[in-house]
């Protein structure tokens, strides 16, 4: 897949050593939040679909997944969830979490062989409702009251085949 170029910005695998920044921009930008137990066991078990964006020598966005397992054909199908993506303020409208979702959608497809990938994100969340339509994921259900403070879910999908 052809991946964007952007100016002063390097997207690259995680790793361990960016575990603090990326909690400190998780707590920063999302109401959900993880232990730092949870990126690592991420990173252990998938990672090649957990990518940091870099510029002016730090860290300035993530996006972090899961490949899961459900029932379906014959067999088991393999999905990719996208658990958490964000970009500091300062650096957003430059293509950097188009750039990290479209390396994070690759990998879950040619690394693990997810067939579909999906999410949940905030139906009052428009810049990344907007974000995941320009890349081809359509909502698929709502789910009502999926977030602690009691607000709806959407859930969005994208077959990778
Ligand atoms: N308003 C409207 N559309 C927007 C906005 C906005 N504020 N931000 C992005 N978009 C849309 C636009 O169509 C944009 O293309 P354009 O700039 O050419 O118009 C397109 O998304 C791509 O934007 P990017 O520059 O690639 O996105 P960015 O790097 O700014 O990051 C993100 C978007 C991740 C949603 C950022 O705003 C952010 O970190 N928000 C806070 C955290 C968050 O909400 N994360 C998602 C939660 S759901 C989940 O994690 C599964
Ligand atoms: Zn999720």
């Amino acid at each position: 897949m052809l991946l964007m170029q952007l100016k002063g910005v390097t997207t690259r695998l995680f790793e361990i050593r960016d575990l603090d920044e990326v909690v400190r921009i998780n707590r920063q930008t999302l109401p959900e939040n993880y232990s730092h137990s949870f990126f690592l066991s991420l990173h252990h078990s998938f990672p090649e679909a957990f990518l940091v964006a870099e510029a002016d020598g730090k860290i300035v966005g993530y996006v972090m997944c899961r490949i899961e397992e459900f029932p379906g054909g014959n067999g088991f199908k393999k999905v990719g969830h996208v658990v958490s993506i964000a970009v500091l303020p300062g650096y957003r409208r430059k293509g950097i979490a188009t750039s990290l979702m479209q390396r994070a959608m690759e990998a879950m497809r040619e690394v693990y062989g997810a067939r579909e990938c999906y999410l949940e994100v905030r139906t009052t969340n428009k810049p990344a409702i907007s974000l995941y339509s320009k890349l081809g994921l359509r909502v698929v259900n709502r789910i009502k009251g999926y977030y602690l403070d009691g607000e709806d879910a959407f859930i969005m999908s994208k077959s990778l085949t």
